[in-house]
């Protein structure tokens, strides 16, 4: 009879022990996940490439061409020549898939379709508007970072001309 009770009671502490260690570790979990999407959200866009170890987002290897190509432009406009062969590739920017869907905000193609009249323009600039032209071109590119991605400003920034 005794032993029966203290096994009991045994079984009472060990039942404790195990429901204490899993509210512990739910808990610990549950903390884990908070911290991990607010770091999340602080780096995104900014650090792309160290969240994507394995490989960069069809938009994020859209944009690097998108700068590329406006570093060839700043070039082109310094020596009054205004640009041929339009970018067609640049008009997948709505449907290229990013690193993270929250990169892309509510405004996002009212953004891209700024972006890309304002390159249509740099086609089609008379020579005297072409530095003009240019430097809106570049603060699309800017308005669409600031609200949702700023990590490039800086470099987006150095490449407006002095009108
Ligand atoms: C409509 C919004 C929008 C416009 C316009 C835009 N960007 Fe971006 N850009 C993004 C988003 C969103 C990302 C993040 C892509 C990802 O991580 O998948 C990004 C990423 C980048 C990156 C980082 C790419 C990398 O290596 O991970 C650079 C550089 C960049 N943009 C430059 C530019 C330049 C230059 C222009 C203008 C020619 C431009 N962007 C126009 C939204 C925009």
């Amino acid at each position: 009879m005794k032993l029966v009770v203290s096994s009991s009671r045994n079984k009472i502490v060990v039942f404790s022990f195990i429901s204490l260690a899993i509210i512990l570790l739910v808990e610990c979990k549950s903390t884990g996940n908070k911290t991990n999407s607010i770091v999340k959200d602080s780096t995104t866009c900014s650090k792309t490439k160290s969240l994507n170890p394995n490989g960069d987002s069809e938009l994020a290897l859209l944009m690097r061409s998108m700068y590329d190509s406006l570093v060839t432009m700043n070039e082109q406009v310094k020596q009054g020549r205004v640009p041929t062969n339009f970018p067609r590739a640049f008009l997948k920017i709505n449907t290229a898939t990013p690193s993270d869907s929250s990169t892309k905000h509510v405004s996002f193609t009212a953004f891209s379709a700024d972006y890309l009249n304002s390159l249509k323009k740099m086609y089609e600039s008379p020579k005297e508007e072409l530095k003009t032209n240019y430097n809106s071109l570049v603060q699309k590119c800017a308005n669409c970072h600031q609200a949702s991605c700023p990590g490039p400003l800086k470099k987006i920034y150095k490449l407006k001309l002095d009108v």
